[in-house]
């Protein structure tokens, strides 16, 4: 088993390239099944979230190219439209296929995901969706069966009861090749949908409204091919900008934009961090003075968001002062709050909140990943605790932060891989 090793106190200084969205990228890969024509994409991350669609694509019929962070995806000869257990319990994100094979072929099996370690995840609402545009669903042996009587989906007009990224992406997909024009109500404005819908309206569909709450899909009989860049990455964008902040000095982060987190700009500026557009990119930087405590609750887009929380919460650790962190999107999110506590953070859960109370120094320890974003929040205290700090089940990171030793080195830290086994 890998771990990682970080011996904290070194400031970072330098340039950390941001990669691609994984969470823009994955959609994208699923729309490739919405034509016989190739889709080519650009700035797709190097992480194994990204392998394990590759993989399901694969097992569908499609053949993919990659060379780099360029993906050539050409679904011309879908042979299977299941889904199958072993690929899809790897990553939730699989049910993404589920929209468009339906909306193709007019039938799909995919498993249900299972269990996830940052709370109960339902996937309910794609299901709603999709037999809001026609399709039959039933649940059979753990596998969801969707039919689109007559061979092809019909338009609807389907108001999403809460917030959800992965069904607004499966039904924008799925009603892209419906009969007639498609409404959904309160959809997701993330940026990650509006880029879904760069690529499907490259791809021939007519689509207005993504980025705000009402999206309007006309569907076609059939779309083409495209070329689509994929977006910087808000949350690894997010996640560096809080290293420098947590440990201090200076950072650009190139091929990234500020405006993809407003939110959370706002929030470090509350906390002292300095955020600023250059050429490119971000200047974030941080000086000797500790950050300030600041309450923070996550929202959907626009708000401050969830995959940003744990990493967060490990600055608010060093603070000067007292906040409160709000969990409001997943029900189990706090799983590095045990972790954080060991290296000496001084943290109180109550339900969905936190109140944390800055301590003047972490202390290295051994200590356990337990999802992609809770991981890194570890990595972020090792970097500024007094000492060394082992991660174990690094696994976690690989999914969604393409070469985070070698970024975090390339500006200062002392951060390692110890590869055992
Ligand atoms: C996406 O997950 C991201 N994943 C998540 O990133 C992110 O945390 C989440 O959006 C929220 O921003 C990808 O984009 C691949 P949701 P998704 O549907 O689409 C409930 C990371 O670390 N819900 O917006 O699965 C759900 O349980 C990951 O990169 C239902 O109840 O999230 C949650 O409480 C983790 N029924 C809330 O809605 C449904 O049918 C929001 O989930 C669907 C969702």
């Amino acid at each position: 088993m890998h771990q990682i090793r970080v011996r904290g106190g070194r400031p970072l200084r330098g340039i950390i390239p941001i990669s691609g969205a994984k969470n823009a990228a994955l959609p994208l890969m699923a729309a490739c099944l919405l034509s016989c024509k190739p889709v080519n994409l650009s700035n797709v991350p190097d992480v194994a979230d990204i392998a394990s669609m590759t993989n399901l694509l694969r097992e569908h019929g499609v053949r993919i190219e990659r060379d780099g962070g360029d993906m050539t995806m050409n679904a011309a000869q879908v042979e299977s439209t299941t889904a199958p257990y072993d690929l899809v319990r790897k990553m939730r994100a699989s049910v993404l296929v589920l929209g468009p094979l339906v909306a193709r072929f007019g039938k799909a099996q995919v498993s249900l995901p299972g269990g996830c370690a940052i709370g109960n995840r339902p996937i309910d609402l794609h299901l709603k969706g999709l037999a809001d545009l026609g399709a039959e669903l039933s649940i059979e042996d753990g596998y969801i069966e969707a039919k689109a009587p007559k061979g092809r989906l019909q338009c609807g007009r389907f108001t999403f009861p809460f917030v959800s990224v992965g069904a607004t992406e499966n039904l924008m997909m799925a009603a892209s090749l419906a009969q007639g024009e498609t409404v959904l109500i309160n959809s997701a404005r993330e940026p990650e949908i509006s880029d879904l819908a760069k690529l499907l309206v490259a791809m021939g569909a007519e689509i207005e409204g993504a980025g705000s709450d009402t999206i309007y899909i006309q569907g076609k009989s059939e779309l083409g091919g495209a070329t689509h860049r994929v977006v910087a990455d808000r949350i690894e964008t997010g996640t560096y900008a809080m290293a420098v902040a947590i440990v201090g000095t200076e950072v650009i982060l190139s091929n990234t934009d500020l405006l993809l987190i407003n939110a959370t700009a706002k929030t470090l500026r509350q906390a002292g961090v300095t955020l600023e557009t250059v050429e490119g990119g971000v200047r974030v930087s941080r000086g000797d003075e500790p950050v300030l405590g600041v309450d923070m609750m996550t929202e959907p887009y626009p708000g401050f968001p969830t995959d940003l929380q744990a990493q967060f919460m490990s600055l608010m650790s060093v603070s000067r002062g007292k906040s409160m962190v709000t969990e409001t999107i997943f029900d189990n999110r706090f799983m590095h709050v045990q972790e954080l506590s060991r290296m000496g953070a001084n943290i109180t859960v109550h339900e969905a909140s936190a109140i944390i109370r800055g301590v003047e120094k972490l202390k290295g320890a051994q200590v356990i990943a337990t999802d992609l974003r809770a991981s890194v929040s570890l990595v972020l205290a090792g970097l500024v605790a007094e000492g060394e700090t082992i991660i174990d089940r690094i696994y976690h990171l690989d999914r969604g932060y393409q070469d985070l030793i070698g970024k975090l080195s390339a500006c200062g830290a002392d951060v390692s891989k110890i590869v055992s086994g």
